[in-house]
């Protein structure tokens, strides 16, 4: 089944073929073929199709790629929020509660509760998300977190070191995840993450973790510097990581670590909001080449949001982003956080992931916070809203 959208009045391609850093084009149209992506051109010599989306004329983006989100949880911690809110700072203490919730869930109970976010998240643009365990700890609650985030998505990743759980020995627990935990979740995960920061994990237990689950096969990532500056950041590029997440507090080696390797630097802007702590400064990152992304971190602690749109927004706003900057790295960015090449770009082969917004141009993401801008959203070639 092939599907036509013409009247496309901006094309965001991110790549190469059309202008500037987002490959814009003008007057366009896609023609799109099951789940890929079939033709790109000017619109004036679209072939036909089977069905037909008239764009009238607005801006049309790739889907995009939240490469950080933390879905399989029950319970909220917003009286943890609103006390932040009223000045008491935020410590990842609060983890222990969203555990003790989600361990006394039913399997149903949290593939709903993360279902109805990956529906929230595909309404606001997103059409790759990806999911951590980490709010199990045990052997069995982790494995079963991560069979549930792979009911919803490919990109899983395994978070067993998220915290030392309640009344655990750290060196005991680290041997526990790095063992057991890792032989019990492999199966299910494409990642391994460790929160290596001020009253999680330190260098050499990361480490520990890391290159256990390297050896069995999953890539890396790591929450790194969130807290305070720490060897999370150069841990992740010494160990090849796809993604160093968060990058809050980092010193000028970080920088120049990061510019000189294939480590995407993912920032959550959404984590600085909602814990009222200070944004960071994208500018030296992005002036020193390195590649960033921009995701959620979306989680029921220290950023409940599903909104790319919002942390587009945040990212110019807060962290001297410009718009362009800021919206491929929240499609192009967080493709490369992933590893993957076949989603954040717009071209013949990819796949068919892209929004039509309710506005002409890309610009207005920023420019129009908190407005639901997404009029449709194609996910496999197939129109969602
Ligand atoms: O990425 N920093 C560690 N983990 C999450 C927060 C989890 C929570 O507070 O529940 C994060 O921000
Ligand atoms: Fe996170």
């Amino acid at each position: 089944m092939s599907l036509l959208i013409d009247d496309i009045g901006e094309l965001v391609t991110n790549d190469e073929t059309g202008a500037g850093p987002l490959g814009i084009l003008r007057d366009a149209a896609v023609v799109t073929d099951g789940e890929r992506i079939a033709w790109i051109g000017p619109a004036a010599r679209a072939p036909q199709a089977d069905t037909r989306i008239d764009a009238a004329g607005a801006a049309v983006l790739p889907g995009f790629v939240d490469s950080h989100a933390h879905l399989v949880f029950a319970g909220d911690r917003a009286a943890e929020f609103a006390a932040r809110m009223a000045g008491e700072a935020y410590t990842g203490g609060g983890i222990r509660t969203t555990v003790a919730a989600t361990r006394a869930a039913t399997d149903d109970e949290l593939l709903r509760a993360a279902g109805r976010l990956v529906a929230e998240a595909r309404r606001q643009g997103t059409t790759t998300v990806e999911i951590k365990s980490g709010y199990g700890l045990t052997v069995a609650d982790e494995a079963r977190s991560l069979r549930i985030a792979g009911q919803l998505t490919g990109e899983t990743t395994f978070l067993g070191a998220h915290v030392v759980p309640a009344g655990a020995d750290p060196d005991e627990y680290v041997d526990l995840v790095r063992g057991p935990m890792l032989d019990a979740c492999a199966p299910y995960a494409k990642w391994v993450d460790v929160f290596c920061d001020r009253g999680a994990f330190d260098g050499a237990q990361a480490r520990a973790v890391l290159e256990a689950g390297a050896k069995r096969g999953l890539g890396v990532r790591v929450h790194a510097n969130q807290l305070a500056a720490g060897p999370g950041v150069r841990l992740a590029v010494e160990l090849g990581a796809a993604s160093a997440d968060h990058c809050t507090h980092l010193t000028p080696a970080d920088v120049d670590a990061l510019a000189g390797s294939a480590t995407v630097a993912t920032l959550l802007p959404g984590a600085e909001f909602s814990t009222r702590s200070s944004y960071p400064d994208a500018r030296p990152l992005l002036d020193a080449g390195v590649r960033v992304a921009l995701a959620t971190d979306c989680n029921p602690g220290s950023s409940y949001t599903s909104s790319m749109p919002f942390c587009i927004a945040l990212a110019v706003r807060e962290m001297r982003m410009t718009p362009a900057e800021a919206v491929f790295a929240a499609t192009a960015g967080g493709a490369l956080a992933l590893r993957r090449d076949d989603v954040g770009r717009l071209r013949p082969g990819a796949k068919a992931d892209l929004t039509v917004l309710d506005a002409p141009s890309y610009l207005h993401l920023a420019y129009r916070p908190g407005v639901p801008l997404i009029r449709t959203v194609l996910h496999n070639g197939v129109p969602q809203c």
